[in-house]
């Protein structure tokens, strides 16, 4: 079973036993006292006080543990430098309260180390703050890559900001700038765009609506992410993990440009990818997270591996821990295994493996990182905020508004509001399946009514009573079917797949009878998918009268009606190709002889301004 998993399961099992590792301290929270012992006020301060630690201490500010993995006291005893949540790793109490009752608690233990240097805590607030019930919850990159609008784009970072502060959290390891080339990978929806240029114009503003929000921002997975060759994935992986075997220069075309832009931007953490470029694995290459990275790209901030990627690099774990930390990885997310890599780094600074010059290098990356977070300040207390406010859902709404693709209009779009419709289809009454992986958990679930989401039928029954319309059981009684149709929910490798059918693996089970019962009723129909990427549907499009593709529109479903309706007129366009094939999956617009291959539709398709 993929460790991953396994870690995953491991932590349900925690929870679900209530004995996680934090219950008690978390609810008894001490946090009355003072924190720290070491004051930093300038950049000179943090070379001084980097000469005074010891090397445990040191090792310590390396580990970025996970929050059902360690003990408050084991905070403090090891001078832990970093916390995280993995996907759906949350605190037993998990609202705004519970969640800065344990970052406190955390804060506090931190301040009793020997060293006295804060944590950094660090979440996946990927479609705004998807850890935390209730939250908004934003279209997935692929819809805000549909949207393609760079100050909706600062506005959900901003909102995004203000819901990840609210839990008391200071980083966020997002955005994703990888530019999917095969949409077969699991992980096609956490792209904006096919084409890097798009990637960076939309990335930016995210990263400063973040950052002016006060959250420490990660450019990830540097570098190859959406790069990897089909057929070369990890272990049992399709594609996800995989082998980049394009040219390097090929590569840096089509992925470096958002990583210059995001430095430029002033984004303090990058992500090291899983992947390995032409079989060498990222973390482990010198070249790429040093040379390229550094003296390339002049990037002066941290680079934090991705969780347990060090573990595929090298035999053992003390080579891998050197392996890394040599080529540039700063912060290791070892969520569980912690002890023994705090143990490797302690044994590998005294052979000599890793010197005592870059020991330092990565210890300073981390601590002006938390420097530049404002952690060092006296009182560090936080105080819980308000999520899912409706100023973020108005962002949101619009969000989805804005990210719908037309497709496909016989005359049949913007629907009446006075109309009988008959409303089927799997994805039609599903806030779960609206909003794809990274939510309530890594995976994602199918849960119609997740965080009080709105989905499209509550969001059609809305405007239908409010205007004389109604929604039909018999669809003998209706004037048109809506059909809505997708995918469950994944991540990462989970959502790799050889077969993008709308009957495949990944697709929602009845899909296809909704398809049939659609086709039955005689009347026009209008299909909306919600998935994380185009499902082949040549087999099926000419008898529908309308085609509208939502992506994965998260809570806000009345984004969507806005438009169905007329309300909105649609604007968005395709950011990725839509194959009529599965041999066309890595098709992209960059490719020589694009224009002449028959695809169902074309990167920047869609009917926009309609009607
Ligand atoms: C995952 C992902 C990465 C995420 C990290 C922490 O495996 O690759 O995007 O930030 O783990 O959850």
């Amino acid at each position: 079973m993929d460790k991953r998993i396994l870690g995953v399961l491991v932590v349900f099992l925690i929870i679900l036993t209530g004995c996680n590792v934090l219950t008690n301290e978390e609810s008894e929270g001490n946090t009355d006292k003072k924190r720290g012992k070491i004051i930093i006020e300038s950049y000179q301060d943090i070379d001084k006080a980097i000469k005074e630690m010891t090397v445990e201490e040191k090792a310590g500010q390396l580990i970025q543990a996970e929050r059902s993995g360690i003990k408050l006291s084991e905070i403090s005893d090891y001078n832990i430098g970093s916390i995280l949540s993995g996907g759906g790793s949350v605190p037993t109490d998990n609202t705004p309260e519970g969640w800065v009752k344990m970052y406190n608690a955390m804060q506090s233990s931190a301040g009793e180390s020997s060293s006295g240097i804060p944590i950094i805590y660090g979440i996946d607030a990927v479609h705004g703050n998807n850890n935390v019930t209730n939250a908004t919850i934003f279209p997935h990159n692929i819809g805000l890559g549909a949207a393609n609008n760079p100050e909706l784009m600062e506005a959900i970072g901003a909102a995004t900001a203000r819901e990840v502060r609210a839990i008391g959290v200071d980083w966020n390891f997002a955005p994703a700038v990888s530019s999917a080339q095969d949409i077969r990978w699991g992980r096609t929806y956490e792209s904006y765009s096919e084409d890097i240029k798009s990637v960076s114009t939309l990335a930016v503003p995210y990263i400063n609506g973040l950052q002016d929000g006060g959250i420490i921002t990660t450019t990830k997975h540097f570098i190859g992410d959406g790069h990897t060759t089909f057929g070369t994935g990890e272990g049992s992986n399709l594609i996800d993990r995989g082998d980049v075997t394009v040219s390097m220069e090929a590569l840096s075309e089509g992925n470096l440009p958002a990583y210059q832009a995001a430095i430029h931007a002033g984004s303090k953490t990058i992500m090291a990818s899983y992947n390995s470029v032409a079989g060498k694995k990222v973390h482990g290459d010198k070249a790429l997270l040093t040379d390229l990275l550094r003296e390339e790209l002049e990037f002066e901030g941290l680079v934090v591996s991705d969780w347990e990627a060090i573990q595929t690099i090298a035999p053992n774990l003390s080579e891998q821990v050197a392996l890394a930390i040599n080529a540039g990885v700063d912060l290791l997310m070892q969520p569980n295994n912690w002890r023994d890599v705090y143990a490797a780094i302690i044994d590998n600074v005294e052979s000599g493996e890793i010197t005592e010059e870059r020991l330092n290098e990565a210890v300073r990356r981390n601590v002006v990182l938390k420097f530049e977070a404002g952690l060092f300040n006296a009182e560090i207390e936080k105080t819980p905020g308000e999520i899912g406010t409706e100023e973020n859902k108005k962002i949101a709404r619009e969000a989805v508004a804005e990210s719908l693709v037309l497709l496909k209009n016989d005359d049949i779009l913007p629907l009446k509001k006075h109309a009988k419709i008959h409303l089927i289809g799997p994805a039609s009454d599903n806030v779960g399946v609206q909003s794809g992986g990274w939510t309530s958990s890594w995976q994602g679930e199918i849960d119609p009514n997740l965080y009080n989401g709105i989905s499209l039928k509550d969001a059609m029954a809305e405007v239908l009573s409010n205007n004389g319309g109604e929604l039909v059981e018999d669809p003998a009684d209706a004037d048109i079917v809506v059909l809505a149709i997708g995918e469950k929910p994944y991540a990462e490798m989970e959502g790799d797949t050889a077969d993008l059918s709308v009957d495949g693996a990944l697709s929602l089970n009845g899909n296809v009878d909704a398809i049939n019962q659609a086709n039955k009723s005689g009347k026009p129909i209008v299909t909306i998918m919600i998935s994380g990427r185009p499902l082949l549907v040549d087999a099926y499009i000419n008898d529908w009268s309308g085609f509208v593709m939502a992506w994965l529109p998260g809570t806000e479903g009345n984004g969507m009606t806005d438009v169905l309706f007329g309300d909105q007129a649609f604007k968005g366009t395709l950011p990725v190709t839509w194959p009529k094939t599965n041999e066309q999956a890595s098709d992209t617009v960059n490719m020589t002889m694009y224009q002449s291959i028959d695809h169902q539709f074309k990167y920047g398709d869609g009917l926009v301004n309609n009607p």
